[in-house]
Formats: C-alpha cells, sequence, structure tokens
C-alpha cells in the first residue's frame, strides 16, 4: 500500500482476519468470571398497572440471586425518559415492557424462575390501531428527530412546511396526481442481538454491550443512575449489525446496569432473545402518506405537497422527518408538508436505517412516477425536468448534487432506453416483467462531540484513537484509510483503535455521519501532529515519541451549503400471472456519495442498502394483533426478510466525485442513501409489470392478483 493509495484503494477489513476467525469479541463473548445471568418480564397487557407482585416460588429456586420489579428496583436519578428509566413505576405503557428481571447463576434458572412471578394488573382499555380518520392526530412536540433524546441531532425543522399556494397549484396543473401510501411497521432484527454484561464496583461500572456510540450510552447511562461518567466504561469494538436499533441501547443496559448493582462485583449478563427484541429495540413506525402532486403541460411540477401520519407511543414520542426529502428533492413553486402523530399503546420507535426518508421517498418517488405516466412523460426525463437549481427551502446552493448524472448513468447501464413504458408490455412464460426507477437522497449531517489523539513513536509507528464504532460497515478500515491519508504515511503503519469510552469522544454511528465526523477529526489531529513536530521538534519524531489530540472543528460551509447524498436506483421486477409471486431480478444503483474511502467497503454497505430495501418492498411487516396489543410475528420464522434467493442481481456504482465542501476527505454519507428509493424503484417496476399500482408496503402477491 503506498501513501498516496490509502484513501480510495480496496483495503481489505483491518478487522476482517479477527472476525473469520471467530476471534473478534461481541459483547456478550467477553470473558468474564463467575457471571450471574438476568432475564427479564414483559408484560402481559399492553395498557395499565401491576397491582400486585409474588415473587415467592421465584425466589425459593435454587441458584436465584435476585428478582427485580418496579417495588425493589433501585431508583435512578434521571427517570423522565421511560425508554431509559425502566422498573420506576407501577405503570405498564405497552405489551412487552420491561416489568421485572431475575438475575441466576445460570440462564436457564433466570428463565425458569422469571416464568414463576406472578404479576396482577389493573388493565386499561388499549389502543394500537394506526388510522387516518383518528381524533387524536396531532404535530409533533418535537422538531428534533428523536423525541427527547439528550445531546442528539436537533435540526431544527418545524413539523410543517409552507410555500406559495398548493390548491392554485393543482388547480392550474395540466396532471395530476393525488394519491395515499402506506408503510407498514418494520422491526430491527440485526445479526447480533442486543446484549450487555455489566459490572458495578465501587469504583468502576463497566459495561461490554453492542452499541453504536459508547460515549451516548455511557452519558445516558450516568445521568440515569446518578453517577460521575468517568466511573463508567462502555467498551463495544465489535457491532454485529445494528441499523439505528442501537444507537439508544439503554433498555436493556439500564436493567444490565441495575442487575449488577445487587450483585456488586459480579458480572450480570443480559442478552436479549430474537422475540424479546419485537418489544424492546424499537422499529420503523408504520405511516399513512397522502402525497399530492401538479405539473405543468412542459413535464414542470407546480406543486407538491406531502401530508403525513405516523404512529408513535403514548410512553414516549418518536417523531422522524417522513417529508424531509420532499422538502429538498424537487423544484415547485407551491409547496406544502405536514407531519402528524398519533400515541398510541405501542413501543416506542426509533431511527431505522434512513429513518424518514425511506418511508418518504417510498411515497413521493411513487407519485412521481404516477405522475409522469399522467403526463406521458418518461419517469427519469420526468425527474431531470424538475431538478431544482438550489434547495428549494433554504434556497443555499448544493455542495455538490449530481443527480441528474445518476439518473443517466443509471439509465445507460440498465439499458432503460430500451424499455417500452407501456404498462404489461413484456410477458416472458407465465411472468410479466417490467422496469423501475426512483431518486435517493440522504442529508450529510454532523453530530457534536468529537476528538482524537493521535501518538507517534520514534519508530514512525502511529496509534490514533477515537471512540468511535464499526457496526459491520468497515468503518475501521475506511478511518485507517483516512488517518493514513491524513499523517502521508502507509496504512500499515497506522493502528486505529475505537469502540471504548477510554478513548476521546465521539458520535454515535448514526444519520450516516460517522466518517464525516470521525475523519474530519482524525485530519484535525494529524494536522495538530505535523504543527507540533515542526515547531517543537524540528519535524522529525523525537525519540520519546510524542501525543497531540484535536477536537472536530466546525464546518462553515454547513450555512453556506445544502449537504447530501443522492442515487438513482433502477429494479427489474417480475410478476407470475397466476400466483402474483412478484420476483426482483436486478437492481442498479448509482450514487452521489462524493469521494469513496474505500471501494470494497463501500460497494458492501451500498448493497446492503439496497438489498434492506429490496426486504421492505417485498417482505417486511411487524403485524400487531390489535387484541393484546403486540406483535404476533415476533420471530424470524415469521418476520420475513430478504434472504439470498430474494436477491438476484445488485449492481451498484458511484460517480467518485469529491465535495468541495462536506469534509477534509471530500465525502459524503453512503450507509443510508441506498436505501432510500429502493422501494419506490421496486413498486414502479411492479406498476409497469402488471398495471396495478400498489401503494401498501410490503408488496405482497395478494395485492397483485
Ligand atoms: Mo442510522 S438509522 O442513523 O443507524
Amino acid at each position: 500500500m503506498t501513501v498516496t493509495s490509502a484513501v480510495g484503494a480496496p483495503l481489505d477489513r483491518v478487522d476482517g482476519p479477527l472476525k473469520v476467525r471467530g476471534a473478534a469479541t461481541y459483547a456478550g463473548e467477553w470473558p468474564v468470571e463467575n457471571p450471574a445471568h438476568l432475564y427479564p418480564l414483559q408484560a402481559t397487557i399492553a395498557a395499565g398497572r401491576v397491582t400486585a407482585v409474588n415473587t415467592s416460588a421465584a425466589m425459593a429456586q435454587p441458584g436465584v440471586l435476585a428478582v427485580l420489579t418496579h417495588l425493589n428496583a433501585p431508583k435512578l436519578a434521571w427517570a423522565t425518559d421511560p425508554e431509559v428509566a425502566v422498573l420506576q413505576s407501577d405503570e405498564v405503557a405497552f405489551r412487552g415492557q420491561i416489568v421485572g428481571a431475575v438475575i441466576a447463576e445460570t440462564p436457564e434458572i433466570a428463565r425458569h424462575a422469571a416464568s414463576l412471578v406472578r404479576l396482577t394488573y389493573e388493565q386499561r382499555p388499549h389502543d394500537t390501531d394506526l388510522r387516518a380518520d383518528r381524533d387524536d392526530l396531532h404535530k409533533p412536540q418535537h422538531a428534533a428527530i428523536f423525541g427527547s433524546m439528550p445531546g442528539d441531532l436537533q435540526d431544527g425543522s418545524p413539523a410543517d412546511s409552507a410555500a406559495g399556494d398548493v390548491g392554485a397549484g393543482l388547480a392550474g396543473a395540466a396532471v395530476t396526481v393525488d394519491a395515499t401510501y402506506t408503510t407498514a411497521m418494520n422491526h430491527h432484527n440485526p445479526l447480533e442481538p442486543h446484549t450487555s454484561i455489566a459490572i458495578w464496583t465501587d469504583d468502576e461500572i463497566t459495561l461490554y454491550c453492542s452499541t453504536q456510540g459508547v460515549h451516548l450510552t455511557r452519558s445516558l447511562l450516568a445521568g440515569a443512575f446518578g453517577v460521575d461518567a468517568a466511573r463508567i466504561r462502555a467498551i463495544s469494538p465489535h457491532v454485529g449489525g445494528a441499523f439505528g436499533s442501537k444507537v439508544y441501547p439503554v433498555t436493556w443496559a439500564t436493567l444490565a446496569l441495575m442487575g449488577a448493582q445487587l450483585v456488586p462485583g459480579r458480572p450480570v449478563k443480559f442478552p436479549l432473545t430474537r422475540q424479546q427484541m419485537f418489544s424492546l429495540v424499537g422499529y420503523r413506525p408504520a405511516t399513512i402518506q397522502r402525497v399530492r402532486l401538479g405539473a405543468d403541460s412542459g413535464g414542470r411540477l407546480t406543486a407538491i405537497a406531502h401530508d403525513v401520519i405516523q404512529q408513535t407511543a403514548r410512553v414516549k414520542e418518536y417523531a422522524e422527518q417522513t417529508v424531509g426529502a420532499t422538502r429538498t428533492m424537487y423544484a415547485a413553486p407551491n409547496r406544502s408538508t405536514t407531519t402528524r402523530v398519533t400515541a398510541l399503546d405501542v413501543p416506542v420507535p426509533t431511527i431505522m436505517r434512513g429513518p424518514g426518508e425511506a418511508t418518504g421517498m417510498f411515497a413521493l418517488e411513487s407519485a412521481m412516477d404516477e405522475l409522469a405516466y399522467a403526463a406521458g412523460l418518461d419517469p427519469v426525463e420526468f425527474r431531470i425536468r424538475n431538478e431544482p437549481e438550489v434547495h428549494p427551502e433554504s434556497g443555499l446552493p448544493f455542495s455538490s448534487r449530481h443527480l441528474v448524472t445518476c439518473l443517466r448513468e443509471g439509465a445507460r447501464r440498465f439499458g432503460w432506453p430500451e424499455r417500452d413504458p407501456a404498462p404489461l408490455s413484456r410477458r416472458e412464460n407465465g411472468w410479466l416483467a417490467g422496469t423501475g426507477v426512483a431518486a435517493s437522497i440522504y442529508p450529510s449531517a454532523r453530530l457534536p462531540g468529537n476528538a482524537a489523539t493521535i501518538h507517534v513513536d520514534a519508530d514512525g509507528r502511529y496509534t490514533v484513537e477515537i471512540g468511535a464504532a464499526d457496526i459491520g460497515t468497515g468503518t475501521w478500515t475506511a478511518l485507517t484509510q483516512i488517518a493514513a491519508e491524513a499523517l502521508g504515511v502507509a496504512v500499515e503503519d497506522v493502528n486505529l483503535r475505537i469502540g471504548d469510552t477510554t478513548l476521546p469522544i465521539a458520535s454515535s454511528a448514526g444519520f450516516s455521519s460517522g466518517i464525516n465526523c470521525w475523519g474530519t477529526t482524525i485530519y484535525a489531529a494529524a494536522a495538530e501532529l505535523r504543527a507540533r513536530l515542526e515547531s517543537e521538534h524540528g519535524g522529525t519524531v523525537p525519540a520519546e515519541g510524542i501525543e497531540v489530540s484535536a477536537e472536530m472543528p466546525d464546518n462553515p460551509y454547513m450555512a453556506q451549503f445544502a449537504m447530501y447524498s443522492f442515487g438513482a436506483q433502477f429494479a427489474e421486477v417480475r410478476v407470475h400471472e397466476d400466483t402474483g409471486e412478484i420476483r426482483v431480478p436486478r437492481l442498479l444503483g448509482v450514487f452521489d456519495a462524493g469521494r469513496i474511502i474505500n471501494p470494497k467497503t463501500a460497494r458492501s454497505q451500498l448493497i446492503g442498502g439496497m438489498t434492506q430495501g429490496l426486504s421492505m418492498a417485498l417482505h417486511e411487516a411487524s403485524v400487531i394483533d390489535p387484541r393484546f396489543g403486540h406483535v404476533v410475528n415476533n420471530d424470524l420464522g415469521t418476520y420475513h426478510f430478504a434472504a439470498n434467493a430474494d436477491v438476484g442481481s445488485i449492481e451498484v456504482h458511484y460517480l467518485e466525485e469529491r465535495d468541495p465542501y462536506t469534509n477534509p476527505m471530500g465525502s459524503k454519507g453512503i450507509g443510508e442513501v441506498c436505501i432510500v428509493g429502493t422501494a419506490a424503484a421496486i413498486a414502479n417496476a411492479a406498476y409497469h409489470a402488471t398495471g396495478i399500482r400498489v401503494r401498501d408496503l410490503p408488496i405482497t402477491l395478494d395485492k397483485l392478483l
């Protein structure tokens, strides 16, 4: 590896050898001595309170160390966030909520004893039904993507936006679309279940956990338990997938720490089962979205309106910016968006890959296809005609926006021009075939709170430290390449350390912001190192080595430019004429994500996102039984997602355009843009194949018959 090719080279994963040898330690695998085991109790009602607790049979079991309920749980210092503050009251806010736990010598004893705890409830009526005609729809109370998450991203967006006069824009349009799209509740199912091992001593509190950010985990838990953050060490070098469900990893981490408090000095292990994850780790909320579009006879949008209803939880509000992409994608003189939530007796939703954009762009990009057909325009050409010069709302120029190139390049590579636009125009051996397109977008965000340390020794070995997370995406490798580039050395000379609160503070792996934040910080530390070597050591490393630290510098361009990644996704769909079976033999994406740090890991991440988009389009739906208020398909036997046999050819390309303003690397985020638009491309292809417009995800065969 030469110095110059560090960034942009298809470097193998630096953590790959450990992973393939089974030597990468995941949260549940840390070799701890004499662990105790925790098994949670979950509410069997959807709303009400616990009126009586009988733990005698459980406590009588040999090997049981403690039974926790709200009656004896440690009182938390910060109990205002019900996702953090478990067992602080007798209230039950959703079925599956944690109402207790057993700690025992073995996992089997804990689980058995948990079944012996008798809880008596007073039930109140519950309501888990998301409908557009509910009378309790209201504006979200929080502008932030998260409800009450301290220190997290505040995008400052109001819930509603308006410009011009949508009614007039629609009335004056040559063609219009007015359609309602619905998306299902989708549950998080990363490969590695959410797991903690907690050890509480008078000095240090240690938490091995699976998290997207050790520092956020630590600060939330320090606040909850009222202890100095410096006492808590959170460790999470390897994470087996996350997708948003491990950004806010607190319900189970809190419970593990509570358990550890009861058996001081003893490690307490708490792995969630797959079934428990369906109530305790969050999900993408279901939506009902009305989109109205109008275009003039030249195919230029005259009005864009997007009205979203989404579910949130009664116990805590979570409202994502489902309309965010609509406010950015296309130019039109008349625009409006609204967001309304309804608080149901369900677990709290959370971010999931492309939170807001993934569902919102299913609706917008489906409606764009409908309008293109109504106008008799090619869907690629229609989008190109409506490309904005500047951000439609803020008026800021884009730091880089190559969506048109993505559309053109994708169309050429996909063979789009050969397409007969008429629906039902391709029949092959009993299959109806069609193709569709959709655009992708995701903001290039920054999260605050980043620092890095670089140590160099006299033989030119660099140790770079930052408490970042690699959630399986290749971050460890990409940051090593960035450090090598920033330092002007070979990647072999860089040893990167991440995933531990003993390292400098870092923001969480979320909002596709990781490389942007951590890479910028490493760049700053490298500059600091060079400056120190020059000013104090004549440009050479002293015999005893040298260490410097730097914080992430502000990016003044963020106030001057709108920063987003873009993409164009093309899908081929086959639908069986007799059975309605739907298959996706081909997906192709072209992305404008700035400079690509590592084409190998980037390709893997883009393919992964498109696969998850395919999964959202065709398979994933959490089904709530309204009588009991829980997800009935709460395991991998009944919650379907795309497996190998469901995925055909996925091809990804990127433009490799450096963004001049986002960061010193010239990169934009790739982790989420790749899931945004996939579902619409597939739905649009299904329409082209069958003439049936499915506006409800997932697209199952019954909807195509
Ligand atoms: Mo991502 S949904 O911010 O992990």
